[in-house]
């Protein structure tokens, strides 16, 4: 059963007025969207441009583990088809379209990003536009350009950007750059997501189990499992069918590593992360990843809590 979107409805809000302002004013409005993996930018995305209902909706993401140039404008012209229309010599657009047998280098790295700039104005058509980037930490340096030099243009776009962290980048100084220029720019959006609270997780439960949905204690269980993670929580709930599994699997034992065994064993004495990592020889930023790793794992809310666990009865087991 689809889940539908819960506890984003002020961002979407906010997409919805940027794109107002779009159509008022006929100039590029990005709108930055962050968040770790699974917190949801791709579905508020997809709600924003559902929202919108844009005349021109064009939409990419890097495609290749090692993204090529302009790789975003790529997989654009990937979903759209030949466009012969465009105001751009055929040997540029097929290089930008990453064509394979285009002899490469025949323009200067500027001269190919103004194209690519009048490829995007020319399949926007002056017409009011949704620019969908997924996941620009993953994108290559050409695109980044292309992408920046977008959000100062005249151009009636609202330019919608998903993105992790900028540490999880392939190019993280470059990211940095490309994000604070689209936030710095006038009437930009700049929102990012953190995980789903304990009401929105239970909302989501009532939803999936109907008349049957557990119980507040069983909600706030899977919160906590799940650190209200929406794609945690849709793997949990994929794997657990109904609330009677769903109890049983936040009663499954949890699987802890050699490491994270013996950072609990530290919690369980009342150490510092500082005195954990002067006794495993490992760093205190180290000690940190662990430690929130195990309140995760274990559900618990703190690491007074994890320490508790560790000596309950049914963590015998690890
Ligand atoms: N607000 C929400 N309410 C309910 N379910 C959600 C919500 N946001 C996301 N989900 C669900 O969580 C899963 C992950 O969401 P999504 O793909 O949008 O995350 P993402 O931030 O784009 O992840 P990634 O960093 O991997 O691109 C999807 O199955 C989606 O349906
Ligand atoms: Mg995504």
């Amino acid at each position: 059963m689809p889940v539908p979107m819960v506890g984003r409805a002020v961002a979407l809000e906010e997409l919805r007025h940027a794109w107002e302002r779009v159509r008022g004013g006929g100039r590029c409005v990005p709108a930055v969207v962050t968040g770790l993996p699974g917190t949801g930018k791709s579905t508020l995305a997809a709600a924003a441009v559902q929202v919108a209902t844009p005349e021109v909706t064009l939409a990419g993401s890097a495609r290749l583990h090692s993204p090529a140039p302009y790789d975003w404008l790529a997989a654009v012209l990937a979903t759209i088809g030949p466009r012969p229309d465009l105001p751009v010599p055929p040997d540029a657009l097929a290089w930008l379209a990453q064509d394979p047998d285009v002899p490469r280098e025949r323009y200067t790295p500027d001269a190919l990003l103004r194209l690519a700039v009048t490829t995007v104005r020319g399949l926007v058509g002056g017409r009011p536009a949704v620019l969908v980037v997924e996941d620009l930490h993953a994108l290559d340096p050409a695109s980044l350009s292309l992408i920046a030099e977008l959000a100062g243009a005249d151009l009636p776009a609202l330019l919608l950007v998903t993105s992790r962290p900028p540490d999880a980048a392939v190019n993280p100084a470059l990211t940095v750059r490309t994000l604070e220029r689209l936030a710095g720019s006038p009437g930009a959006v700049r929102r990012h997501l953190g995980p789903l609270g304990a009401g929105d997780v239970h909302k989501i439960l009532d939803h999936v189990y109907g008349g049957s949905a557990p119980s507040r204690d069983v909600a706030e269980a899977v919160w906590r499992r799940t650190g209200g993670n929406p794609y945690r929580l849709t793997e949990l709930l994929a794997v657990a069918g109904d609330p009677e599994q769903l109890a049983g699997e936040l009663r499954e034992p949890v699987e802890l590593t050699a490491r994270e065994r013996e950072v609990l064993g530290c919690l369980a004495e009342g150490m510092s992360n500082k005195q954990i990592a002067g006794a495993l020889g490992i760093s205190v930023r180290t000690v940190t990843v662990h430690v929130s790793n195990l309140l995760r794992k274990t559900g618990a809310a703190s690491r007074t809590e994890a320490a508790l666990w560790a000596v309950q009865p049914r963590s015998a087991a690890f």
